[in-house]
């Protein structure tokens, strides 16, 4: 087993299924102890595409299966005394936390009705809360730690679309939500750099995973795989070694970057 990370404990959030899930076993592979924070731990039930993925019957004993800590913790990060009382217990347990990736986030609602002129207040803040809020306080919950102990490693997760707007105007709340995550890494990478602590941000474009793969093939893959220079849909690994390089010492001297993971699509 490769030990790149041994001696380091780690939090996805969001990693209950999906992109977070590959994280956190991608972490636990390279050595880490890895927390799964979740509003739903179990949430790859939601999905067959999911579900055939496991190995065990949450993200938390598949890191066990690698031989590393888990630590499972059902809580949403739009909640921000929750957030901290979660990182209090984490670090309670294992005496530090070295690498956050903040990646719980998604989108609600259709394009039709998330229109940038015609979304509702009320959707609007719902998306804003749970992409750019929840990265927030998943920050700000872990930075005093890591400035105390003088060293960590911060990813958040943007999406290409908060770098292009979408045809037609649709999913503007969280194409919108996700800018603001790129800009607000920007801003924690200028003040924790004295600290020893880099902070990056990941922007993926359309990546496989269980739950979106049914999606992608009503819309045609086809037509999607115009869309990438490198002909292939994304997989979660693919996000995972991008993140490997921003938590492991490759990744050192690297920080307020905006990595897109996208094959090189430009819609
Ligand atoms: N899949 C893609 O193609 C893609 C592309 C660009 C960006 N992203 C981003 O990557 C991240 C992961 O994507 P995914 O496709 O794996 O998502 P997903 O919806 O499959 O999984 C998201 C996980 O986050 C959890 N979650 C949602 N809201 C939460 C909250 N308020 N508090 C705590 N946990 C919460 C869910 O329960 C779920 O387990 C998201 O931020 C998403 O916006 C994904």
């Amino acid at each position: 087993m490769s030990v790149k990370l041994a001696g380091k404990t780690a939090l996805v959030t969001g990693g209950a299924r999906g992109i977070g899930r590959a994280y956190a076993l991608h972490l636990a592979g390279l050595g880490a102890d890895v927390a799964v924070l979740d509003a739903d731990l179990r949430s790859y039930r939601d999905f067959a595409g999911e579900q055939a993925e496991m190995t065990a019957d949450s993200t938390m004993a598949e890191i066990e299966q690698l031989g590393r800590r888990s630590i499972g913790l059902e809580v949403d990060v739009t909640n921000s005394t929750a957030m901290d009382a979660a990182i209090a217990e984490i670090t309670d347990q294992w005496g530090h936390l070295d690498i956050a990736i903040c990646n719980a986030g998604g989108g609600s609602g259709t394009p039709a009705e998330s229109k940038a002129s015609e979304v509702s207040p009320e959707l609007f803040d719902t998306v804003i809360q749970r992409n750019l809020y929840g990265t927030v306080n998943t920050c700000r919950a872990v930075a005093p730690g890591m400035k105390a102990s003088g060293y960590g490693r911060i990813v958040t997760v943007a999406s290409q679309a908060g770098r292009h707007g979408a045809p037609g105007g649709g999913y503007a709340h969280y194409g919108t939500a996700k800018a603001g995550i790129m800009m607000y890494t920007r801003y924690l990478a200028q003040e924790l750099g004295p600290f020893g602590i880099t902070v990056n941000c990941v922007a993926p474009g359309f990546i496989a995973t269980g739950r979106l793969m049914p999606m992608f093939e009503s819309q045609g893959v086809d037509r999607i795989l115009d869309l990438i220079p490198l002909r292939r849909l994304g997989t979660p690994e693919d996000c995972a070694r991008v993140v490997e390089f921003l938590v492991s010492e490759l990744g050192d001297y690297v920080t307020g970057a905006l990595i897109p993971i996208d094959g090189g699509s430009v819609s």
